[in-house]
């Protein structure tokens, strides 16, 4: 895979040294306005070449996006402390139509892979510059949501986050939604298993980890600035289920003609990821105050992408 990476912050670099470290990448091209930044940033990376698999990892402009298979949109402004993903709308989406544009006319086959903030509505905004298939442009969405999620259920249980199959839907950010009901550990319903360990998951458990998914964000950025690894670490997972064609089931955002009565919006379901980007779309068992919510995340998301012109 050539794996171009636009914008060479945190979550682009991070994302470029997790494709390295799982050798998903064979090339990587990191492109930034900073042009000093993408270089320094490839270069250090590529110093790590050596204790991975083999790759070659550069800087470079549009022009060096040829032949991309993939080619991740990690540039614009992120959060300052107490500020939400959506207050960045206005100023990523101006970054946004400067930038698909230049991607598209040297690599329009290439998947696009968002991961910039409020990230369903980013990816809102490339489908529709792009005019790429639904499936083509991936917002990176609740993919970091969902292992934040794993992540609490696994340590309250003591198992391993990867045991534990558990989404987090809707928007990536406030209004999303955590489907507690169709939660499993291994193949035993979340509660069942709870309770057979002797780990019940209490209202004030559940509350905690409510808490701990939904303001991870806020809190890391309170005590560094930013996020991420976290993020690097899913965006390098989907690059991988394209890479490897895995049909992976991940919580990703793409445009979907309808969600509960909400036509044309952009949020995260379970979807089917392999070679050609996002081939299905699964709406899971909820219950009802669950698909409220993810119902009012539509809206929320629906609203907003049509304050936007484009
Ligand atoms: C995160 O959830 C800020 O969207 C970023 O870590």
């Amino acid at each position: 895979m050539k794996v171009g990476i636009v914008g060479a912050g945190m979550v682009g670099s991070a994302a470029g040294f997790a494709l390295i470290q799982r050798g998903h990448a064979r090339e990587i091209v990191f492109i930034d306005i900073d042009t000093a930044r993408a270089r320094a940033e490839a270069e250090d990376i590529a110093h790590a070449v050596p204790f991975a698999a083999p790759a070659l990892v550069r800087h470079g402009d549009y022009a060096d996006l040829d032949g991309a298979d993939v080619v991740i949109l990690s540039c614009g402004v992120s959060q300052k402390p107490g500020e939400t993903r959506l207050a960045l709308l206005e100023r990523n989406a101006a970054v946004f139509r400067a930038v698909v544009g230049e991607v598209m006319a040297v690599c329009p086959g290439a998947i696009l892979l968002v991961a910039s903030n409020p990230v369903d509505i980013m990816g809102q905004v490339t489908a529709r510059i792009s005019g790429l298939p639904p499936g083509r442009v991936i917002g990176s969405g609740t993919i970091l949501d969902t292992a934040r999620f794993r992540w609490l259920i696994g340590r309250h249980l003591g198992i391993s986050p990867r045991s534990v199959h558990a989404y987090v839907l809707g928007e990536h950010g406030d209004s999303e939604v955590l489907a507690w009901s169709n939660a499993r550990a291994g193949s035993v319903a979340l509660t069942d298993f709870a309770a057979q360990i002797g780990a019940a998951l209490t209202a004030d458990v559940r509350g905690r980890i409510d808490t701990g998914v939904r303001n991870a964000a806020y809190t890391i950025i309170e005590g560094k600035g930013a996020t991420w690894y976290g993020i690097g670490g899913g965006l390098a997972r989907i690059v991988g289920a394209i890479a490897g064609d895995e049909q992976a089931v991940l919580s990703v955002s793409t445009v979907e003609a309808e969600v509960l009565g909400v036509p044309d919006v952009a949020l995260s379901l379970p979807r089917l990821v392999g070679r050609d980007g996002v081939s299905a779309t699964l709406m899971p068992d909820l219950d009802r105050d669950e698909t409220e919510g993810l119902r009012a995340s539509a809206e929320i998301l629906k609203t907003l992408v049509e304050k936007i012109t484009i």
